[in-house]
This record gives C-alpha cells, sequence and structure tokens, in this order.
C-alpha cells in the first residue's frame, strides 16, 4: 500500500532498538510518508539526530525548550501536523509518561497535546514488560484508544535474555500504520448521528448525587466506529473516566437533563443511537447546601422524581432522526422486554443487553466491563450476537447503520 501524502510523526525512546527505527523511517519513505522526528534525550545516547534527520531529510525535534524549534513549529503545532503519531521503541518510560499524562519533555508533551491517533511499538526488558505497573500502562494505554504492535518473543538485543520485549520489526509497525491510515470505505460520509454515552449524575446536593455503573465504554466505541466509516458523530456523554473518542465532536454533560437538551439542541439528525444509562428518576428537590447528619434524627427521606425519557422523546420527535436506536439494560427477560419497549419509545432497534450478574460476562459484568452479548429486537426479529468486545459489537452496529440508511446522502 502506498503511504503518499501521509505524514507521520516518530517519536524515538531511549532503547537498544532504537537503532531498528533508522530503518522504519527508510520504508515509511520508500512508501511515500513524510516522516518528522522528535528524539528523546536517552534516545540520542542509542542514535544520533543526524542519522534520523538524513533519512527523514527533515529537522529533527529534541528539546521542548528549544526557542527557535517553539518559534519555527511549537509542540503543539508538531503534535497536530500529522496523521499518526508513532513511537518506537516505546520506552517503559513514554508508556508509563502517557499512561498518568505527564508531559515534562517534548515527546511527552507532543503525546499529551495531539488529537492524532497514536500507534506504539513498545520495547523493554520482558522483566519490565511483565511488571505490574507495565501491565497497568499498558491497560490504561489501551483504554485511552492508543494502539500497541508487538512486542515480539525472543533473544533480547543485551543478550543472555529471551522472552517478551523485542520491539516488532519495522515492516510489520509499517502495515500497523498502513492498516490505520487506511483509507477505508465511508459508507456513512455526509450523514449526521447523535449518540449518548456513559451514565448521568443526579444531584442530591452539591456533593451527593445518584449514579450507575455505566463506564461509557460501548457508545463510546458506537461513536468512534461511526466515525470511521465517514459520520460526522456528536456524542453526547455522561460522566465518564475515558478519553472522548478521535474524529467526534463531544459534548459533556452531567444529569439527565442536561442530556436531553444537548440531544435536543443536536436535531435534526440521520440517526441517533441511544446508549447512554440515563438515571430514570433524580431527587425531587437538589439541596442547595449539604445535608447534614444530625444526632438523634432519622436518615433523610429522598423522595424521587422521574427524569425525561430521552429515547421516547426523540423516538416521537417532530424532527425524529430516520433511524433511532435505543439501548436497554436488562436483567430479567431481556427480549421480552425490549420488544416492548420498541413501541413505547418510537425506536426501529432496541439493542438489549443481560447486565445481571449471572450473564456469564467476567467478573466486573457488562456494565463497566469490557464486552458485551448483545440481541438486535427490531419489529419481530431478534438477532442474538455472540459475546464480543464492546469494540466488535459497535463496529458490526456501525455496519447495521450504514445499511439502514443506505448510500451516500445526496443532499
Ligand atoms: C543500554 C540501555 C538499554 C536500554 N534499553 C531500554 C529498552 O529497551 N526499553 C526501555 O523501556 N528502556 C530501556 N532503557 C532505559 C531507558 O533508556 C530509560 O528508562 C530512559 O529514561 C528512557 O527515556 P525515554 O523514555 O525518554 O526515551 C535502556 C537503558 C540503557 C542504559
Amino acid at each position: 500500500m502506498s503511504l503518499l501524502g501521509k505524514r507521520v510523526l516518530l517519536i524515538i525512546g531511549g532503547g537498544i532498538a532504537a537503532y531498528k527505527c533508522l530503518d522504519l523511517i527508510r520504508r515509511l519513505r520508500e512508501r511515500g510518508a513524510a516522516v518528522r522526528c522528535v528524539m528523546t534525550q536517552a534516545s540520542r545516547e542509542f542514535i544520533t539526530p543526524l542519522s534520523a534527520g538524513a533519512l527523514s531529510a527533515d529537522h529533527v525535534f529534541t528539546d521542548l525548550f528549544d526557542r527557535q524549534d517553539e518559534h519555527d513549529v511549537g509542540h503543539i503545532r508538531l503534535s497536530r501536523e500529522a496523521d499518526l503519531v508513532v513511537v518506537a521503541p516505546a520506552t517503559a518510560d513514554l508508556m508509563a509518561k502517557l499512561a498518568t499524562g505527564l508531559a515534562n519533555d517534548l515527546a511527552s508533551t507532543v503525546l499529551l497535546a495531539t488529537d492524532k491517533p497514536v500507534l506504539m511499538a513498545p520495547a523493554m526488558n520482558p522483566k519490565m514488560w511483565a511488571h505490574p505497573a507495565t501491565l497497568r500502562n499498558r491497560e490504561t494505554l489501551s483504554r485511552d484508544g492508543i494502539r500497541l504492535i508487538g512486542p515480539n518473543s525472543g533473544e533480547m538485543a543485551e543478550g543472555g535474555e529471551a522472552g517478551e520485549g523485542r520491539m516488532a520489526e519495522p515492516l510489520e509497525i509499517v502495515a500497523a500504520i498502513e492498516g490505520m491510515l487506511a483509507d477505508g470505505p465511508r459508507p456513512l460520509a455526509g450523514r449526521k448521528i447523535v449518540v449518548t454515552s456513559g451514565s448521568t449524575h443526579e444531584a442530591i446536593d452539591p456533593v451527593r448525587y445518584i449514579a450507575n455503573r455505566s463506564s461509557g465504554r460501548q457508545g463510546h466505541a458506537i461513536a468512534a466506529a461511526l466515525a470511521k466509516l465517514g459520520a460526522a458523530v456528536h456524542l453526547v456523554s455522561g460522566p465518564v473516566s475515558i478519553a472522548d473518542p478521535q474524529g467526534v465532536k463531544t459534548v459533556h454533560v452531567e444529569s439527565a437533563r442536561q442530556m436531553h437538551e444537548a440531544v435536543e439542541a443536536l436535531l435534526p439528525a440521520d440517526a441517533g443511537i441511544f446508549v447512554a444509562a440515563v438515571a430514570d428518576w433524580r431527587p425531587q428537590a437538589e439541596t442547595a447546601k449539604k445535608i447534614k447528619k444530625q444526632k438523634g434524627k432519622d436518615a433523610p427521606a429522598l423522595a424521587l422524581t422521574e427524569n425525561p425519557d430521552i429515547l421516547a422523546a426523540v423516538g416521537h420527535h417532530e424532527k425524529r432522526p430516520r433511524l433511532v436506536i435505543g439501548f436497554a439494560a436488562e436483567t430479567e427477560n431481556v427480549v421480552e422486554n425490549a420488544r416492548a419497549k420498541l413501541a413505547k419509545k418510537g425506536a426501529d432497534i432496541i439493542v438489549a443487553n443481560d447486565v445481571s450478574h449471572d450473564s456469564g460476562i467476567g467478573s466486573s459484568g457488562v456494565m463497566g466491563g469490557e464486552r458485551n452479548r448483545v440481541h438486535l429486537v427490531s419489529g419481530e426479529d431478534v438477532e442474538e450476537w455472540p459475546e464480543m468486545t464492546k469494540e466488535d459489537v459497535a463496529e458490526r452496529l456501525a455496519v447495521v447503520v450504514a445499511n439502514m440508511l443506505g448510500g451516500e446522502r445526496k443532499d
């Protein structure tokens, strides 16, 4: 595949495998990509900016506080003027920095400032790779949407040790880059889609609220998958602890009423996909001051009132999107309850998932977990999908949406 016209920002970390990234630069340039390098201070102990610069035919950036570099390009522009950011070798240190959000040198600052996809090719001693701290960082990075390639197993360059930790070979990294930069089909180009995700917080007083276990992972993954197919996606997200998906316009809200307002403001749209676990009820009155515990007094009674039903409101709206899909979290009679919801909410499809603890999905269950098993209920049809990751559910659902909305919009 050609990478003609694509711009890769290559961050070179301080590991022995740094020598391999010189070959990587060459391979990328052979395919037509423009490569610009950022080198960490440690990486300069292994290879020189002169070699990286000669192969990339561009200036090599090394110092966050270099006045000339900052003046010419600046770290923010550097992080944005690329189609993809690649870290190779990704040291344990660089992974830890990005996982915790540190930005104390040019490489880590660029990684935090970028709005582009990031691919990391880790390389380190097998003990470092298997360390619980690195394991935690790997999980955090994956959850934040950072793609990892490798490492492979084998002899370490230092000799005497073998195991998982060798950096992926340059051609393997090139293949991953090609996959990430591939101009895939965009059947949803020109479509506007509104997606809701996460839980909602319903205030009891200024410090307490009612919430639920929704992590936002499924909704965020759906927003990202629709964007990948070319849709203009507007995500209305309740409070979550995951990153905004790339290529999506995200509005952050707290309560069900705010989410409702934000969704209304985004209509008209071609499709609405309501994944958020919106609180059915909120405290009748939010007190302006923190409710005090008073000795000898009973616990305060919490009177609840119903929240707006966003799915039903949009399903029966005068600006109803052509396609309305709702998610239903059920703990019993999953399909029967979903079918009843179809008409009541005015939805075309209800995606029903069993969130009961005995649904058999992982220890963390569906809500907050990484996997999902759903039924697509529409009219009389029930499509049962096998258990898969939330990303896979998202990609399959995006294809269903593309098929239902049909070919590219003409107007
Ligand atoms: C000879 C040598 C080889 C090293 N190889 C690696 C390596 O492969 N992976 C790694 O994560 N750290 C390696 N280190 C440690 C890093 O260089 C060190 O953690 C450094 O602070 C990383 O800085 P950076 O992440 O800014 O490049 C190595 C150190 C030395 C002295």
